[in-house]
C-alpha cells in the first residue's frame, strides 16, 4: 500500500503516518526526519540542508529530489510506504510522478490534514520528540510516559530548533504558497481525502482507516 499523507507543519502528518505503518506493515518515509538525521550525523547532505531547515526554508528541490531517489530503494518499502514531507511543491510532485511510474507503484490515496494556524503555533510549541526513536509526543494532548522517559526507554526527549514561534510562522506561509498548491494537483487525480485535523488523534486516524476499507 502507498499513501501520501499533506498538512501544514504540526497537522499531526508525522503521528498519522506512524499509527498507520504499524497497522499497514508499511514503512514511513518522512523527509523531515531523514533529513534531521543528516543534519545530526553532518552528513554532506546535513551540511548543505542545515540552514534552510533552521530558518523554516525548503532544501533546493534537485537536493531533495536526489535523496528521494535514493530512499526509495531501501528494501524497507517494497511492502509499502507512506510519504511524509514529499512532496512539498509543483516541482517535486511532477518528480515523484515520474518515480512512481517508472516503478509501477500506484499512489492510492492522498490525506489532506486541514488546521488552523493558532492551534499550530500551540501543538508546536508543546511537540518534544524521543531523539533514539523518534517517536512525538505532546507535553499537553500526548505527553511522554514515566516521567519524561519514552517508551523506547530512553530519556532524550528535546524540542525542535524550528518549532519556536517565529520559524513555525515562516514554515506556515511557506506550506500557504508552495505545498497547498498540491491539493488541487491530487484533486484532479482524484486521490484526496480531506480530514479536520482538529480532531481527536484517534478520530483521525480512524476516519483515514475507513477510507482504505
Ligand atoms: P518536516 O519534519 O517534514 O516538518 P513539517 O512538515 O513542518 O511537519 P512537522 O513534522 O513539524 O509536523 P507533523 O505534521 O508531522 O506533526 P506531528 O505529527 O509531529 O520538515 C522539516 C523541515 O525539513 C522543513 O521545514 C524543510 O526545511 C525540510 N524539508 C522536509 N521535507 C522537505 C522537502 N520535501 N522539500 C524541501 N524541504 C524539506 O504533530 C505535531 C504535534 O501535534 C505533536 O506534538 C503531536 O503530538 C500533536 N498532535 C498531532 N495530532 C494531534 C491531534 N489530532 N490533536 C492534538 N494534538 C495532535
Amino acid at each position: 500500500m502507498y499513501l501520501l499523507i499533506i498538512g501544514p507543519p504540526g497537522a499531526g502528518k508525522g503521528t498519522q503516518a506512524e499509527m498507520l505503518c504499524k497497522k499497514y506493515n508499511i514503512s514511513q518515509l518522512a523527509t523531515g526526519d531523514i533529513l534531521r538525521k543528516n543534519v545530526n550525523e553532518e552528513t554532506y547532505l546535513g551540511k548543505l540542508a542545515k540552514s534552510y531547515m533552521s530558518a523554516g526554508k525548503l532544501v533546493p528541490d534537485e537536493l531533495m529530489i536526489t535523496m528521494i531517489k535514493e530512499e526509495i530503494l531501501d528494501p524497507k518499502y517494497s511492502n509499502g510506504f507512506i510519504l511524509d514531507g514529499f512532496p512539498r511543491n509543483l516541482s517535486q510532485a511532477d518528480a515523484l510522478c515520474d518515480l512512481l511510474n517508472e516503478r509501477d507503484i500506484f499512489l492510492e490515496k492522498v490525506f489532506v490534514l486541514i488546521v488552523p494556524n493558532e492551534i499550530i503555533i500551540e501543538r508546536l510549541s508543546g511537540r518534544r520528540i524521543c531523539r533514539s526513536c523518534n517517536r512525538t509526543y505532546h507535553v499537553k494532548y500526548n505527553p511522554p510516559p514515566n516521567n519524561g522517559e519514552c517508551d523506547c526507554g530512553k530519556s532524550d526527549i528535546f524540542q525542535r530548533d524550528d518549532d519556536k514561534v517565529d520559524t513555525v510562522v515562516h514554515r506556515l506561509d511557506v506550506y500557504d504558497k508552495q505545498t497547498s498548491p498540491l491539493i488541487e494537483y491530487y484533486r484532479k487525480k482524484n486521490k484526496v481525502v480531506e480530514i479536520d485535523g482538529t480532531q481527536d488523534l484517534k478520530k483521525v486516524f480512524e476516519i483515514i482507516t475507513d477510507s482504505l476499507k
